[in-house]
């Protein structure tokens, strides 16, 4: 049997989701994710920047699909994946990469920002596993990646960042406890924890 160049690589035939795909991090991975032979599907709330990454991956024989999508939307992110599994086929990969930081002191009391970091840092993530667990199980095969942070695991002596490291410990405890109960379906959980990157 033949086989193109593509079917080579490490991640051919898996199929990736990234939220947060339109900037940073997240554009990076799905840029490596495509290079490396996986069809990945892009979300994030700026379309436009999507959907130039899509054709930069495109232009290099990659598979991707810009999917407008807002974490905080429970019922957007189930659309992602229901659209990313008519489109290109069940979710391998999960990498809930989106994510916001702000860094303010908590007497200041701004109280929206700390909702939006909770929203987009843990609801989110939270938003993202529930639209792909069952699947995985069934499936029993998955790997969910979620981004924590330097954060999540030691306190860094900066002030304003309470709520931020908050949400990122969220994420590992999480993370190492979800893990408890779907490794024996198959699932692997993991977490990233970049230092200082410079993003937009
Ligand atoms: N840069 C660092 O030094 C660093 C260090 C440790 C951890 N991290 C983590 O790495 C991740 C990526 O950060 P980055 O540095 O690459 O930041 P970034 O360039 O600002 O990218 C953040 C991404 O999150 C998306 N996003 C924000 N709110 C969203 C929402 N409600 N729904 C969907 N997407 C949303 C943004 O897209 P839209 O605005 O288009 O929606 C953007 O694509 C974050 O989880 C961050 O905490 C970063």
């Amino acid at each position: 049997m033949q086989t193109s160049a593509r079917d080579d690589k490490p991640l051919s035939g898996k199929v990736a989701v990234v939220t947060g795909a339109s900037s940073g991090i997240g554009a990076a991975i799905s840029r490596q994710l495509a290079a490396a032979g996986a069809k990945v599907a892009m979300a994030a709330r700026r379309e436009n920047l999507l959907k130039e990454i899509q054709d930069e991956i495109s232009k290099e024989g990659g598979v991707a699909l810009a999917v407008k999508c807002d974490v905080t939307n429970r019922a957007e992110v189930k659309e992602l994946i229901q659209h990313t599994e008519s489109t290109l086929g069940p979710v391998d990969i999960l990498v809930n990469n989106a994510g916001i930081w702000v860094i303010r002191c908590m007497k200041n009391l701004h109280e929206e920002e700390w909702d939006q970091q909770v929203d987009v840092n843990i609801k989110g993530v939270l938003n993202c596993i529930g639209a792909v667990i069952s699947g995985m199980c069934e499936r029993k095969r998955g790997h969910i990646v979620n981004m924590s942070s330097q954060n999540g695991k030691t306190v860094i002596p900066l002030v304003g960042i309470a709520v931020y490291t908050g949400s990122k410990f969220f994420v590992e405890g999480m993370s190492r406890t979800i893990r408890q109960e779907v490794c024996k379906d198959g699932v692997r959980v993991t977490c990233i924890q970049p230092g200082e990157v410079e993003t937009p």
